[in-house]
């Protein structure tokens, strides 16, 4: 396993992590096949978790919790998310920010997140939603003062809307933000236009999140596949969506070299990039993590496959049914 620097934080995170949202939230999961995978994924050496309070209200923090329990002698790294107070995403900048953010939420949730981690200090505490419309309201300075402070987390992070790695640039130049959680795949390739040079620049550690665009990357959805009701994948893979995307996977196919996998594909090519810190697959099975964590010693595409890849860039627009 390898490790980065998660930006001016300096924790040495491993560079294949492991996102928790489906263990709570999406439809197929069985909890103890998904605690088994995270001790599988501890036991393999990752030791970079993302969870957020949304996932189940608390259940992925729960989940994350019962793995550090089990592991304190060793230093894993959690990082966790405090809702929007008005319950929606993403932000928009017609939301006050006090109706999304106000300080007695930010302060209520961490207690609960540091309570369901077992945890006095919250290695990174990210917003989990954003718009830079906020980003010189005095509150949101005094209240990342204040959880720092107080030992309430050791690091802030923005995790920025989908589509939108632009919105959040102007919060990070204020030097409040420790790390930033963005989209970026083999299709979500824009964050390297503007975010990552900002993120380079200023030491802003870098969590690519969604590397195999939430499966569609893994090889094993198909134009049947269905989602049952309350599942959040049912509306983002809409038929219409579901139709463009797999017309894209089957061109990304054209492009693999034999031998390898669609989801090492996707996943080695965030890792060519240096200024990733660490990428967070959402991972529920063993399967999965043993062969997902194994890419990280296999290290980044090479620079002609890189360069292949380019012309799959997928520039996409937030649509109703993408948050
Ligand atoms: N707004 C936000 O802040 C936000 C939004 C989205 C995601 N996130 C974070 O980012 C993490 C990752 O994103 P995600 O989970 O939404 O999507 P993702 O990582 O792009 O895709 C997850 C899906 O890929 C499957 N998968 C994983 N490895 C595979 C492999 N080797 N072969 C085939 N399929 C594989 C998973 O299956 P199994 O689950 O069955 O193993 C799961 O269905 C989340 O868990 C969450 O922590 C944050």
């Amino acid at each position: 396993m390898q490790y980065r620097a998660l930006g001016k934080t300096g924790f040495p995170v491993s560079d294949v992590a492991l996102g928790l949202w489906g263990m709570s939230g999406w439809s197929g999961s069985d909890d103890a096949e998904s605690l088994q995978a995270l001790q599988l994924a501890v036991d393999l050496g990752c030791n970079f978790f993302d969870t957020a309070w949304a996932y189940g209200d608390g259940k992925s923090d729960s989940f994350l919790g019962k793995t550090l329990a089990a592991n304190r002698d060793k230093r894993l790294y959690a990082a966790s998310k405090i809702p929007p107070k008005n319950g929606r995403w993403p932000a928009r900048p017609q939301y006050d920010y006090n109706e999304v953010f106000p300080a007695e939420h930010v302060f209520g949730h961490a207690d609960k997140i540091r309570h369901a981690l077992g945890t006095d200090t919250i290695d990174l505490l990210q917003f989990h939603v954003w718009d830079d419309s906020w980003t010189d309201r005095p509150e949101f300075r005094n209240t990342v003062e204040k959880l720092k402070r107080d030992g309430i987390v050791r690091a802030f992070g923005l995790s920025v809307n989908r589509w939108e790695p632009e919105n959040g640039i102007r919060a990070i130049r204020t030097g409040l933000v420790d790390a930033v959680q963005v989209i970026y795949n083999v299709f979500d390739q824009n964050p390297e236009d503007e975010l990552f040079p900002v993120c380079a620049e200023l030491n802003v550690g870098v969590i690519a999140r969604v590397p195999l665009d939430e499966g569609s990357l893994g090889g094993k959805m198909t134009r049947e596949t269905t989602f049952p009701d309350g599942d959040w994948r049912k509306g983002y893979f809409n038929p219409e969506n579901l139709r463009r995307t797999m017309d894209r996977v089957d061109r990304l196919r054209e492009d693999l070299p034999a031998g390898m996998s669609l989801p090492e594909m996707a996943i080695r090519y965030i890792l060519a990039n240096p200024v990733v810190s660490t990428i967070i697959v959402g991972m529920r099975k063993s399967e999965h993590v043993r062969g997902n964590l194994a890419l990280s010693d296999a290290g980044g595409l090479d620079a002609g496959l890189m360069e292949t890849l380019r012309k799959h860039r997928w520039v996409r627009k937030p649509a109703p049914w993408s948050d």
